[in-house]
């Protein structure tokens, strides 16, 4: 994963740690969003959201995901299913000292994913975010980091003769096990 992850992003273009994240509700309905790859290690992969939202409200009910990359500059795609667990909160304290104020006022001023009534509301919200913090912006509690950790994993290499080679890893309680798959 890191190897061909560091392959997309040696290409030179941005956002190569978009990845898609499926979630399910409560009622089984699947639904996809893009959110940023913030960190991979052992464990597995590391993303931080706003606890209330969609997703957040999705993986408190049913905590399991499927992300997916597509990385074009290398004609590759990745696929990560499993269980996603919740980081401590020191890691999104982290995650949100690290971002440029805008960002962490926005993500202060914001309840992501409810309605919002107009523009002028959200303006309202920040100005009111600004003026509370004008130094240091508190990361919010509903700020989390989750890990989706892999049981599966799949990857995807395009070839020109259209031999596209695809590579999947599952997890049994024995270790790894690699298997190739018919394109
Ligand atoms: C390139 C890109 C990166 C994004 N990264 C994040 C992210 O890291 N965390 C996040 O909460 N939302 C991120 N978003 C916004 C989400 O796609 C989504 O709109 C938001 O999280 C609400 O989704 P939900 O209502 O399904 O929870 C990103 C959007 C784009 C287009």
């Amino acid at each position: 994963m890191n190897a061909t992850l560091a392959r997309a992003e040696g290409s030179g273009r941005r956002n190569m740690n978009a990845m898609t994240l499926a979630t399910v509700n409560r009622a089984g309905r699947p639904s996809t969003r893009t959110v940023l790859l913030k960190g991979l290690d052992a464990k597995g992969l590391v993303f931080f959201t706003d606890r209330r939202s969609g997703k957040g409200q999705d993986l408190a009910a049913v905590p399991y995901a499927s992300a997916s990359f597509y990385w074009e500059p290398i004609e590759a795609q990745a696929r990560i299913d499993g269980r996603v667990v919740m980081l401590a909160q020191e890691r999104a304290e982290r995650d949100f000292s690290a971002r440029p104020r805008a960002g962490q006022v926005m993500i202060r001023a914001c309840a992501q994913s409810q309605p919002l009534k107009n523009k002028a509301a959200l303006a309202s919200a920040v100005a009111s975010v600004e003026q509370d913090y004008p130094h240091e912006v508190p990361t919010p509690d509903f700020w989390s980091g989750y890990c989706l950790v892999p049981d599966f994993i799949e990857f995807w290499f395009g070839s020109r003769d259209r031999m596209h080679e695809r590579v999947a890893y599952s997890q049994s309680p024995e270790g790894w096990n690699k298997t190739l798959l018919q394109p």
